[in-house]
C-alpha cells in the first residue's frame, strides 16, 4: 500500500543535545515535552552510551510522559536525540516513530518532507534493508549509512545524501562511531542551537530550551554541523553565527501547576499587554516604535496583511482601526489562497505577516511568493519568536513579547499582536488628538482586561448552560465581527463545538434558516456607532424563537430589553473607548469556551488533530 507519507512527518518537534555530562536523557525529554504542541501522535529518543558505545533507543506512541518512564532504563549518555510527530495521514505507530535508524549505527531525527523517498527507497533496493517504517525519513538513515559503507566518512556521507534528497528536511544524526558529536544540517526547516556552561542544544524552536540554554542561534540552511558538547564546527564553511540571549520571560507558567496552560496563558494577558505597554508607549503618552520599522513604514500608502487561523482574525480586527482611525487602505489574505490567486500588488504597498510561531508554512509562502514577484515590497512580520523563518526573512520582525505559547490554541499572543496592530494605527494616525486618545486608551488596556477575567464566576456559569449544546453562531458587527470568527475558532479547537460566525447585517441572508429554540447566537454588544443595528438583529433571532447570549459592557447590555430567552455576559461594568473593545470582547470569548471545554473535558492544551506549528500547506 502507498501513502503520502511526507507530509505527516514536517510539524514535528526535534530536540538533540550533548553535555559534558552523563545525563542527558532526562533534560533532552523535559525538553521533548515541551516540544510537544508541534505534535504528539508518537515520539522516540536515541542515546549513545559513552562507556560502552552502545547505541540505545526508546519509541512510544502513548505520550512523553510514557516514554519518559521508559527511558529511565536506558544506560547513562551524554549525546541523544529526541522526536516528537504529528501525522496527518498514514498511521501513528511505533515503526512509524522517529529515531529512525540503519543497521545499529546511524539514527537520525527528521523534520520535512523528502518528495523523492519512493525512488531513492527503489535505488537502494539491492542493499537487503529491512524497511521498519512507512515513512520517507528511514530512507535518510539507510542513505547516510550505505555512504559510510562505501568507505566515506560521516560528513561526507551526509554531503552526499542530502545532494541526493528533493524536499526539505531538518535533521540531527547521531553515528555510533563518533559518539562525542551529533551532525545536523538544515533545508527549508528550521533548525536553533542553544547553549548553557556545559551543552549544546538543536531544537525545532527555542521554546524548549529556555530553562537550560542561555543563548541561542538560528542554523544557518545547507550546512553539515559537527556539534560536541563544547565546539560547534562545520568542515566545508565558516557561517557567523548570530548568538542571542534567551529571553526568560517572567510570564512563563509554571511547570508544577495542575492548571491548564492555556488558562494560565489567558490569564497571562494583562501582564503582557503592560509589558507591551512600557515597550510601545513612553511617559508622555507617544507611541514608539524601532527605527526600522518607522523607516519602513516612510511611504507606505497601503497595507496588505497576510496570516492564517486567528493570525488572520487579527488582521482583520486591526484593518477596522487602521482604515477608520489611520485612514491608511488595509487588504487582508488568508495566507493559503493568496499566492494561487495571482494578486494584484499596487505601488508602495507594506506587506505585514502576522503569525505567531513565524514557522507557518503557507505564511512563508505567500510572503515568498511576494518578494519573488514584488522584489521592491517591505516585509514587516509580527510575530513571537524571535528566531523563526519568518522573523529571519523579513525587513523588520515586530516582536509580540508574549513569553512562550505552549497551548495549542493560541491566546495571549492574539491578543498582544492586536496590541502591535492598535500601536501601528496610532503611530500611522496623523490627526494628533486621535493619536492621543488611542496611547491614553491603550495605557488603561490592562486594568480592562483585569475586570473581564474577575467576572469569570459568571462566565462559567453561562459555559455551564451553553456546554451541551451541539452548535453555536457568533455574530458581531464592525470589528466585533473578526472577534466572532475568532470566538468561533477557540470554541471549535477547545471545545469541540461546531460554531460560525457571521457579521450580524448577514444574517438575514440565509443564516436565520438555522434559527431554532435550541440554537444559541452569540452577540458581541458594544457601546458604538453600531448598537441600535445590532439591536435590530438580536431582535431577528428573538423573533424566531433563538437563544440569545449577548457579551458586551453594562451600559450596552443594559439597552437591551430583559427577555426569557436572553442571557446577559457584562465584560466590564463601564463601556470602554473603542478599541479596547476587541480586546475585552476577545477575553471573555477565550475564558468562556475555555469553561466550556473544560466541563466538556476537553484535552484543552493540546486539542485533538491540532498542532501549534503548521508547516505544512
Ligand atoms: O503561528 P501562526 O500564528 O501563523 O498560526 C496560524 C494558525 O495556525 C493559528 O492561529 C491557529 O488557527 C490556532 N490554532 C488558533 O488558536
Amino acid at each position: 500500500m502507498s501513502y503520502s507519507y511526507g507530509k505527516h512527518e514536517h510539524m514535528c518537534g526535534i530536540i538533540a543535545g550533548v553535555t559534558l555530562e552523563n545525563n542527558i536523557t532526562a533534560p533532552l525529554l523535559k525538553q521533548l515535552k515541551k516540544l510537544e504542541y508541534r505534535g504528539y501522535d508518537s515520539a522516540g529518543v536515541a542515546t549513545i552510551c559513552k562507556e560502552t558505545g552502545a547505541l540505545h533507543v526508546k519509541h512510544n506512541t502513548d505520550s512523553i510522559e510514557s516514554l519518559m518512564l521508559d527511558a529511565q532504563t536506558m544506560p547513562k549518555a551524554t549525546i541523544g536525540i529526541a522526536h516528537t510527530r504529528w501525522a496527518t495521514h498514514g498511521q501513528v505507530s511505533l515503526n512509524n516513530a522517529h529515531p529512525h535508524i540503519a543497521e545499529d549505527r546511524i539514527a537520525l531525527v527528521h523534520n520535512g518532507i523528502i518528495e523523492n523517498h519512493e525512488a531513492l527507497k527503489e535505488s537502494l533496493s539491492g542493499e537487503g534493508i529491512a524497511w521498519r517504517s512507512q515513512t520517507d525519513s528511514e530512507v535518510i538513515a539507510h542513505l547516510i549509512n550505505f555512504q559510510l559503507k562505501k568507505g566515506l566518512n560521516i560528513t561526507s556521507a551526509i554531503e552526499n545524501t542530502t545532494q541526493q534528497l528533493q524536499g526539505t528536511y531538518a535533521l540531527a544524526i547521531i553515528d555510533k562511531k563518533t559518539p562525542e558529536s551529533i551532525y545536523i544540517i538544515a533545508h527549508e526547516s528550521s533548525l536553533i542551537l542553544a547553549k548553557s556552561d556545559d551543552a549544546t542544544f538543536i531544537s525545532s524552536d527555542q521554546n524548549a530550551v529556555t530553562s537550560e540554554a542561555t543563548q541561542a542561534c538560528t542554523v544557518p540552511k545547507d550546512i553539515i554541523f559537527n556539534i560536541s558538547a563544547t565546539k560547534i564546527q562545520s568542515e566545508r564553511a565558516h557561517p557567523k553565527l548570530d548568538w542571542h540571549p534567551i529571553q526568560k520571560t517572567k510570564n512563563h507558567h509554571s511547570e508544577q501547576t495542575e492548571s491548564s496552560i492555556t488558562y494560565q496563558e489567558i490569564k497571562e494577558q494583562e501582564s503582557v499587554l503592560k509589558g507591551l505597554i512600557d515597550t510601545h508607549i513612553s511617559k508622555e503618552g507617544n507611541i514608539e516604535i524601532n527605527k526600522t520599522l518607522s523607516f519602513l513604514l516612510k511611504d507606505t500608502k497601503r497595507i496588505l496583511m497576510i496570516a492564517c487561523g486567528s493570525s488572520y482574525y487579527c488582521a482583520q480586527t486591526g484593518k477596522y482601526w487602521l482604515e477608520r482611525i489611520a485612514k491608511m487602505p488595509v487588504s487582508v489574505e488568508l495566507a493559503s489562497e493568496f499566492r494561487y490567486r495571482s494578486p494584484v500588488i499596487e505601488k508602495d504597498t507594506t506587506l505585514i505577516t502576522l503569525s505567531q510561531s513565524g514557522e507557518t508554512l503557507d505564511t512563508i509562502s505567500a510572503k515568498r511568493y511576494l518578494k519573488e514577484h514584488h522584489p521592491e515590497i517591505k516585509s514587516i512580520s509580527i510575530g513571537n519568536n524571535t528566531l523563526s523563518t519568518l522573523a529571519q526573512e523579513s525587513d523588520y520582525f515586530w516582536y509580540t513579547h508574549a513569553g512562550p505559547e505552549v497551548g495549542v490554541a493560541t491566546t495571549k499572543v492574539f491578543t498582544a499582536q492586536l496590541f502591535c496592530l492598535a500601536c501601528l494605527c496610532g503611530h500611522l494616525t496623523e490627526n494628533k488628538n486621535q493619536k492621543n486618545t488611542l496611547t491614553k486608551t491603550l495605557r488603561a488596556l490592562p486594568e480592562w482586561i483585569r475586570e473581564v477575567c474577575k467576572k469569570e464566576r459568571q462566565i462559567e456559569s453561562i459555559a455551564a448552560e451553553l456546554a451541551p449544546d451541539s452548535a453555536v453562531l457568533f455574530c458581531g458587527r464592525s470589528e466585533s465581527y473578526p472577534i466572532a470568527q475568532e470566538a468561533a475558532l477557540k470554541l471549535k479547537e477547545l471545545a469541540y463545538v461546531h460554531a460560525q460566525a457571521y457579521a450580524a447585517g448577514e444574517l438575514k441572508h440565509g443564516p436565520l434558516a438555522l434559527i431554532e429554540p435550541s440554537l444559541t447566537t452569540v452577540f458581541f454588544v458594544n457601546q458604538d456607532l453600531f448598537l441600535e443595528k445590532i439591536k435590530s438583529n438580536i431582535s431577528e433571532v428573538l423573533s424566531r424563537k433563538g437563544k440569545v447570549l449577548l457579551i458586551g459592557p453594562a451600559p450596552a447590555l443594559a439597552t437591551i430589553k430583559p427577555n426569557k430567552n436572553i442571557t446577559k455576559l457584562t465584560t466590564t461594568e463601564k463601556a470602554p473607548p473603542e478599541q479596547i473593545a476587541a480586546f475585552t470582547n476577545v477575553v471573555c470569548a477565550q475564558l468562556l469556551t475555555y469553561h466550556i471545554a473544560k466541563s466538556k473535558n476537553c484535552a484543552i492544551d493540546k486539542p485533538r488533530n491540532l498542532a501549534k506549528c503548521v508547516t505544512v500547506e
